[in-house]
């Protein structure tokens, strides 16, 4: 067990760049140790990109595979042509399109930062991210910030200091409470050395806002076909799953009503992960969450992962959850829920 700190910023002050919170979270980044901050996407657990011995305590604190790359956290243009050796005329649109943003995009690398961080590829990924605490953070220390998602390896990422709490307390040096994040699901990651560029995983910016962009992207087929591994080494990983087994149920409503009555001759409690729209209409089911406003996709990307973790403290043996329209963050939310459900969908 090592001590926790924890940092309380409030992300709206003025020149949180010298804020004394913030520059002792960024003496500790300098010393070596590992942080979690909050970005717009999630919490990331962040240490120096090139130092091996912060980036291996990354990988200790999350109980992640060593061969799952992390991100780069970077503040300026110039800190990514330190660390990529080119930025092709696609890629640098889409930084002057979507950075600072929940955009990662996968760059050939120069070998400046941490062989581990990498996982030993020859590529890099870099994100400059939006959030004002992840930036002074990183102005603050200096340095480039490896950071993968705050939480321990298999877990839904982050989305509330409560969350790091509760996965990393007594792992890591400390935490910048910077309150909820917005986005709520995690970067887009972008490769940007293949002809169109590969979408490896979905997240905070769309599929239509790249494509408006730089025309038409591919998408990874590792991310649907299971005969084929993802490119992005962690979307190969179980991810998400709360404890209890999760259902997928495209019908909709009428169906998981059916399913809930139909559980009422068994002994398992059941759950059900709803909308607003229909929360009122599952009066048999032992639990019910919401994640959101059907009507508006960015509230359920908001809320998912923080209610994915309170299934875990509810009692509850299954769980069947409503669907969404894969257009616009969509894909995203999709994405995380088939992982939440181990792929399991009843028709
Ligand atoms: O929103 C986010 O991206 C958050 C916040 C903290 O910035 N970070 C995050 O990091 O989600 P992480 O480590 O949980 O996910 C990074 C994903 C993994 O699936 C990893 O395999 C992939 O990006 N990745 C990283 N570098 C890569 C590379 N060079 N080639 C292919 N995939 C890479
Ligand atoms: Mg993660």
């Amino acid at each position: 067990m090592i001590e926790t700190q924890l940092w309380r910023v409030d992300p709206e002050a003025a020149d949180l760049e010298n804020d004394p919170q913030i520059k002792a979270a960024a003496k500790c980044l300098s010393d070596g140790e590992i942080v979690a901050f909050p970005t717009e996407t999630v919490y990331g657990l962040g240490g120096n990109a090139k130092f091996n011995d912060s980036v291996r305590k990354i990988y200790e604190a999350k109980g992640r595979p060593s061969d799952n790359p992390l991100i780069v956290h970077i503040a300026t243009m110039e800190q990514v042509r330190e660390i990529c050796t080119e930025i092709n005329p696609l890629a640098k649109k889409l930084m002057d399109t979507f950075w600072p943003g929940p955009l990662t995009i996968i760059l050939p690398s120069r070998g400046e930062v941490s062989d581990a961080m990498t996982a030993g590829l020859s590529t890099v990924s870099v994100r400059m991210p939006s959030h004002p605490v992840a930036r002074a953070l990183i102005l603050a220390s200096g340095l480039p910030i490896a950071a993968p998602s705050a939480n321990t390896s298999g877990h839904p990422s982050p989305t509330q200091a409560d969350h790091v709490l509760h996965d990393l307390y007594g792992k890591i040096a400390g935490i910048v409470d910077g309150g909820e994040t917005g986005v709520g699901v995690e970067s887009t990651v972008i490769d940007a050395t293949t002809t169109p560029m590969t979408i490896l995983r979905p997240g905070g910016i769309s599929r239509e806002q790249l494509e408006e962009v730089i025309g038409p992207v591919a998408d990874d087929p590792g991310l649907t076909r299971p005969d084929q591994a993802p490119k992005a080494p962690g979307m190969k990983y179980k991810h998400y799953a709360p404890e209890a087994t999760m259902y997928l149920v495209p019908a909709g409503k009428t169906r998981i009503q059916e399913l809930v009555a139909h559980e009422k001759n068994s002994d398992r409690r059941v759950g059900v992960l709803t909308t607003e729209e229909n929360k009122k209409d599952f009066p048999q089911a032992d639990v019910v969450l919401t994640c959101g406003r059907r009507s508006e996709p960015e509230s359920v990307a908001h809320n998912l992962f923080a209610v994915l973790r309170n299934f875990d403290s509810q009692d509850v043996d299954v769980i069947y959850s409503e669907t969404f329209a894969e257009t616009g963050i969509g894909q995203a939310i999709m994405n995380r829920l088939s992982k939440a459900a181990a792929g399991r969908v009843i028709e």
